[in-house]
């Protein structure tokens, strides 16, 4: 065995801990529609936030998603790398604006096509597919006529939303309303403003996005019979960076918005004490009925830990304290923190009481390139999986309902504002040819569910 091969054989024997892991427990992947599908001037589609935020210059590398990996058109050859990796399900996000060029009003067929072809070719391969109705491509028409910030958007959600179920809710049954509120609301980032966060526009966007949330709720359940729903949230540990007492209350206060400011409107029926009073100006009678929606399930997307100091002039008080020196870091300076993956977990399931699902977690590198055999041992991102996935089992071991995991991603895409230089595929891109390049962690992922589910 040559010295690779041996490399690669070594990481992939290291599997995590799944003793307490049940034979249904869900195998899965995650992607997003602006991150991966490109195409953006076809069919009908119209332009997204982020196709506007790509063009402020704020892109690392000016990059764009009009191409990101032509899933739109290589969704075949996608499926079946999820085929090869074992999946048992695939969380996807539907873009808004394909769908509804206009967010509202005229629909757009071909645009509804694509992922009923999509949806074919998951059930052909035996893999469940989960939709994400909101993953941060706001159809731009809209953000014209206000965004979040306008009430109506509940109604134009829950529209969009009633579209999505009717069409699809024949043959997919689980839903997610959004895909991290927290992030999208408090940074802004999805269309570039920041200002918007720093006073009151923060609170009733905040209100706005849950309000909108119960109304989809509704609308799935009225159009999908034995529809499970759930929203998809960031939750991770808020520390302070310091023990001095500012640093902490500040840490308690972001903590408040990052983790809770709407799971627990949504799960619990009230905001949480630290910003309620903030949020009551924007709230009408009958709204938090309107938002505490019955529902199936919870995700959680983790990565690690954020250390916050009190910086008052950060966005609204949330400034990037230092991490401790001595814990561990991905290429892209995230702490590797396994153990506040498991108490997050088992913090989700206590609070909310519902089935959990880890509906992202990865690890992002900006090292990755093919080594002169054409491949990339990601050894690093194999480390960080196994050592979370056995997190993820010490959750379950200490009584957290996990249902399952989805890892991100299944391919290299566009990181947001890193653009294309940030990678957490298990399958790498080479952006110029658009070929997909299975990592040795796709192998390892492999394996893992091979194991989990009884094969050897
Ligand atoms: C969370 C987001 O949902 C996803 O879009 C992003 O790419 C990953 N985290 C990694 O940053």
């Amino acid at each position: 065995m040559d010295e690779l091969a041996a490399k690669i054989n070594e990481s992939m024997q290291a599997l995590p801990s799944l003793s307490h892991v049940k034979p249904n427990f869900i195998w899965g992947a995650s992607t997003a529609s602006f991150q991966i599908e490109g195409a953006a001037n076809e069919d009908g589609r119209g332009p997204s936030i982020w196709d506007t935020y790509c063009r402020t210059g704020q892109v690392a590398n000016n990059d764009t998603g009009d191409v990101a990996c032509d899933h739109y058109h290589r969704y075949k050859e996608d499926v079946a790398l999820m085929k090869a990796l074992g999946l048992q399900a695939y969380r996807f996000s539907i873009a808004w604006p394909r769908v509804l060029p206009q967010g509202t009003g005229a629909v757009n067929e071909a645009g509804l096509a694509f992922y009923d072809r999509l949806i074919d070719e998951l059930h052909a391969a035996g893999i469940e597919p989960w939709i994400c109705l909101y993953h941060w491509d706001l159809p731009q028409a809209l953000e014209d006529r206000g965004g979040w910030l306008n009430r109506d958007i509940v109604g134009w959600f829950a529209d969009y939303a009633r579209l999505v179920g009717r069409r699809y809710g024949h043959r997919v049954k689980h839903f997610a309303t959004f895909n991290e509120p927290g992030i999208f609301s408090l940074f802004a980032r999805s269309f570039g403003a920041r200002d918007r966060t720093a006073d009151d526009k923060l609170h009733r966007w905040i209100h706005h996005v849950n309000l909108a949330h119960g109304a989809a709720v509704d609308a799935l359940r009225e159009t999908v019979k034995d529809a499970k729903i759930g929203l998809v949230s960031n939750y991770q540990p808020i520390c302070p960076s310091s023990d001095k007492p500012e640093d902490v209350a500040e840490a308690a206060l972001i903590g408040d918005y990052w983790n809770r400011a709407f799971t627990d409107p949504q799960y619990l029926g009230e905001y949480p004490a630290m910003i309620r009073d903030a949020i009551a100006p924007h709230v009408r009678p009958g709204d938090m009925q309107a938002i505490f929606r019955p529902l199936d399930w919870i995700g959680v997307n983790h990565y690690s830990p954020v250390y916050i100091n009190s910086d008052p002039n950060a966005i609204v008080g949330l400034g990037w304290g230092p991490k401790p020196a001595d814990i561990p870091r991905t290429p892209i300076d995230w702490t590797i923190e396994p153990d506040a993956f498991r108490d997050t977990l088992i913090e989700v399931s206590h609070r909310y009481g519902k089935p959990v699902y880890v509906t992202e977690n990865g690890f992002g590198s900006t090292l990755e390139k093919l080594d002169a055999n054409g491949q990339v041992i990601d050894s690093g991102r194999i480390a960080f999986l196994r050592d979370y996935i056995s997190g993820l089992d010490a959750a379950l071991a200490a009584g957290a309902d996990v249902r399952g995991y989805f890892v991100w991603s299944l391919l290299d895409n566009f990181e947001w504002e890193s653009g294309y230089g940030v990678r957490f595929g298990l399958v790498f891109m080479d952006y110029p040819t658009l070929k997909r390049i299975p990592k040795a962690s796709f192998d390892w992922y492999a394996d893992v569910i091979r194991h989990a589910r009884g094969a050897t």
